[in-house]
């Protein structure tokens, strides 16, 4: 595999590039230095092509890969998302990357993880000038009424604690129509931005506020990011549908998620819990 931390590459020095123009390889030295004195808690990789960042950052975590880690690849082969649904992405148009992070305690701790990425990435984009985004449960990230990113956490018990494997895939062009049925309409940073930022910048950003996430979430949870999060959610206190696929839908009205990432649907019979396993959110 051809991996660039070994390989010096083009570097741009501005964190904006024209909408329509490609942006230049994932350099990781330059990463390192935009991100200052969070650079040591972060041990960068990048990858022309993988198959998915999340399979061999999993690998890596196994053979003892530190938290920290981040595995980004200008193209995957197949990448993942939820319940083995697929992840399209376009080399240089799109940030596809994976960050392993290592917690104490056991994986019942980590419920409601990908709601707090989600807060993170959310905050990520703003901070890197994206005006309008928007969450919704469990693992979509919104812009212009559309889907422009994922998330998809692995997590793992290890010897001593637990440990997540953080993939996040984000659109900066549409991504090809290929024989995909797209579930949500896709969208991408390029329909609300004539400058789009830097992929460098995008992710030396991004992993500055996964960090400072990540370190309120080992503290308290998803609990102390509830209502941060809840912010975001762009149905909140709407009336919404949950599709299992296998039972009835259930519908009611959307409370927000309580302190391990459930959703809480407020319907006729009460008020009911939905775990992310299996469900998916529809507009009534
Ligand atoms: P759910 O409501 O069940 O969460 P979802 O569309 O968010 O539905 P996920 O499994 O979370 O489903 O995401 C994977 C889906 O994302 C794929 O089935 C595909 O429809 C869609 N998808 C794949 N690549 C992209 C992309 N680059 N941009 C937007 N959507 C994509
Ligand atoms: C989803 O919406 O279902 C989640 C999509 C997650 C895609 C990212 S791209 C980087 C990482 N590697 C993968 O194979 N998947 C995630």
């Amino acid at each position: 595999m051809d991996e660039s931390a070994t390989k010096p590459v083009t570097a741009s020095n501005t964190p904006f590039a024209a909408a329509a123009a490609s942006s230049c390889r994932i350099d990781p030295r330059r990463v390192h230095s935009l991100l200052g004195p969070l650079s040591s808690r972060f041990t960068l990789v990048a990858l022309a092509e993988c198959v998915s960042t999340n399979s061999v950052l999993l690998e890596r975590a196994g053979q003892g890969a530190a938290s920290g880690s981040v595995l980004v690849a200008d193209r995957q082969t197949a990448g993942r998302g939820r319940r083995g649904r697929s992840w399209l992405s376009t080399p240089e148009a799109s940030l596809t990357f994976s960050l392993l992070w290592r917690f104490e305690g056991s994986v019942a701790r980590l419920a409601g993880l990908s709601l707090a990425v989600g807060l993170a990435v959310a905050r990520g984009l703003a901070n890197s000038g994206v005006g309008g985004v928007g969450l919704k449960w469990p693992n979509d990230i919104l812009l212009a009424g559309g889907k422009v990113g994922g998330i998809l956490v692995d997590l793992e018990a290890t010897a001593n604690g637990s440990l997540a494997v953080i993939g996040i895939g984000l659109n900066l062009q549409l991504p090809p129509d290929g024989d995909e049925e797209f579930l949500h309409r896709p969208a991408a940073l390029a329909q609300v931005m004539a400058l789009l930022p830097d992929r460098q910048h995008l992710l030396a950003q991004l992993l500055t506020d996964l960090a400072e996430i990540m370190d309120r979430f080992a503290d308290g949870g998803f609990a102390a990011l509830r209502s941060d999060w809840q912010a975001y959610h762009v149905w909140q206190g709407r009336q919404v549908r949950l599709l299992d696929g296998v039972l009835l839908d259930r519908q009611g009205l959307c409370m927000g998620a309580d302190s391990d990432g459930a959703l809480l649907l407020q319907t006729d019979a009460g008020l009911e819990r939905c775990l992310s396993g299996d469900v998916s959110l529809r507009a009534v």
